[in-house]
């Protein structure tokens, strides 16, 4: 693990998996819009089962598109269905602060046997209840911790803590990348994982003065 890419976009993720350098994909509907897919359900399960079977064994993370208790977990069931490395993302409650969604992720972890990513949390209190409620990753979207004026770093620092002091299983998946500095910073801070956009892996591998240097290489290997 280490760097997951954020995104739903085929070519971005081949390029990117091919060199070895990412192990998952988290998408999102806001992501899978983005990345052209249209056709409701049916373009989503088109595009996840080929994105899933592009990077196999390593996970794709699935958004449910219910805020419906039942229907979230019916609706998991059927994306988690579509490859054996779907991970079904939940978000830490509804849009009004309705409770039901961690008892759906402990039904989904405990009875169904779903792999659940709780996602949309922006602090290390909800990242360490929804570990406490068996979700396999904990997704704390770290560039809207900073946007509202508190420390990313901090937050995921206690979340990383608390999870190794109570000994529970999650990982946590640190998102909502801004900056190419995002990444390590927040692997150093605690978490099991950054998922990243594309443009930002690509700023961590390309710097001006790498390329001046080997514009000089070649330049003087043409003289030799
Ligand atoms: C993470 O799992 C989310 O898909 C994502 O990082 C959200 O990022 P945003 O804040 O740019 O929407």
């Amino acid at each position: 693990m280490a760097i997951f890419l954020d995104t739903g976009k085929i070519d971005e993720i081949r390029k990117y998996h091919s060199m070895g350098i990412i192990t998952g994909v988290t998408t999102n509907p806001t992501i899978m819009l983005r990345s052209g897919v249209k056709g409701g359900m049916a373009g989503v399960r088109k595009r996840s089962v080929e994105i899933a079977n592009l990077i196999a064994p390593h996970p794709l993370s699935v958004e449910v598109t219910t805020n419906d208790p039942a229907g979230m977990i019916k609706q998991a069931v059927e994306l988690s269905g579509w490859a054996k490395n779907i991970v079904v993302k939940i978000p830490i409650h509804g849009p009004n602060g309705e409770l039901d969604n961690l008892t759906v992720v402990r039904e989904l972890e405990k009875k169904r046997n779903v792999r659940v990513n709780v996602t949309a949390m922006m602090s290390a209190q909800q990242c360490f209840l929804a570990a406490m409620a068996g979700a396999t990753y904990v997704s704390i979207f770290a560039g809207r911790v900073n946007n509202m004026g508190y420390s990313s770093v901090e937050e995921i620092r206690k979340a990383r803590k608390l999870i190794d002091d109570f000994g529970l299983k999650s990982k946590i998946i640190a998102g909502s990348t801004r900056e190419v500095l995002n990444i390590t910073e927040w692997l150093l801070a605690g978490a099991h994982i950054v998922t990243a956009v594309p443009e930002l892996v690509h700023g961590m591998i390309v710097h001006p003065y790498s390329k001046e240097t080997v514009r000089q290489f070649l330049e003087d290997a043409g003289k030799i």
